[in-house]
């Protein structure tokens, strides 16, 4: 299974330096380490130009989607205009959308399996908060973000098309890295589970980590059992970071 090295712009960057950057990661995609892929969630507005850009040699997602092929529901993007833009990824449950617009497991769960049958590959983001750590509850939230976001997910999905970010809240965007062993137990617990809820292809789903990935710590991130890839928030922003992340050796 290749490394998927993913770069979540949030809301950055408007058309001019979208269109300046994914040029340079299509020419960076041009000469990637054979164990790696890549992938980028732009905002909607910088979708289009960054397909025309990366002409296929980088995938390319929306960073969130409505699950409903259509209809009356302002200021939402459904599954197919992300693909009508040239998208094959969304990013479903990142833990801003759960904190600051409000989004709960069950209506995660509508998302992850609405996109899968549209036709997207699905990457969906959980981990828990640092209160929760602290109470002992990673295994409880975990497993229930899992288990209500999948819960409509068919046994059958593909590992292909169904990948997890683990992004523990209190490492995103505050410089605080989780350690390898909190990495390992995390990723050990998902891997657990999607070996269960999903039997034949479990094993082979990617768990990407994410929070305060740099180009100085990636290296033995990528190192550690379980994980499959990165989930890149800030340094991702300037491609010259993002480009050494992307090339790190595995430690
Ligand atoms: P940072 O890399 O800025 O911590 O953000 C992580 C993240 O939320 C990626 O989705």
């Amino acid at each position: 299974m290749k490394l998927l090295m993913a770069a979540n712009w949030k809301m950055f960057k408007k058309l001019d330096e979208a269109a300046l950057y994914s040029k340079e990661l299509a020419k960076l995609a041009r000469n990637l380490p054979p164990d790696r892929e890549v992938a980028l969630f732009a905002p909607f507005t910088s979708l289009r130009v960054c397909a025309d850009n990366l002409g296929g040699s980088v995938a390319l997602g929306g960073q969130n989607c409505y699950p409903a092929a259509e209809g009356a529901f302002t200021g939402e993007i459904s599954p197919g205009m992300l693909l009508d833009c040239g998208c094959s990824h969304v990013l479903v449950g990142h833990s801003e959308r759960r904190a600051i617009l409000g989004e709960n497991d069950a209506f995660i769960g509508k998302k992850c399996a609405f996109a899968l049958s549209a036709g997207l590959q699905v990457l969906l983001c959980i981990g828990e908060s640092l209160e929760e750590r602290d109470k002992g509850l990673l295994r409880a939230v975990l497993e229930r973000q899992l288990g209500e976001d999948l819960a409509a997910v068919p046994e059958t999905a593909s590992a292909q098309n169904l990948s997890v970010a683990y992004e523990p809240v209190w490492a995103i965007g505050t410089g605080r890295v989780a350690g390898a062993p909190d990495i390992l137990e995390a990723h050990a617990l998902i891997r657990a589970f999607l070996e269960r809820r999903f039997p034949d292809r479990g094993k082979m789903m990617r768990i990407l980590y994410g929070g305060s990935v740099k180009p100085e710590n990636v290296a033995e991130i990528i190192a550690l059992d379980n994980v499959n890839g990165v989930l890149v928030g800030g340094a991702s922003l300037q491609i010259d970071g993002f480009s050494r992340i992307v090339r790190a050796p595995v430690a």
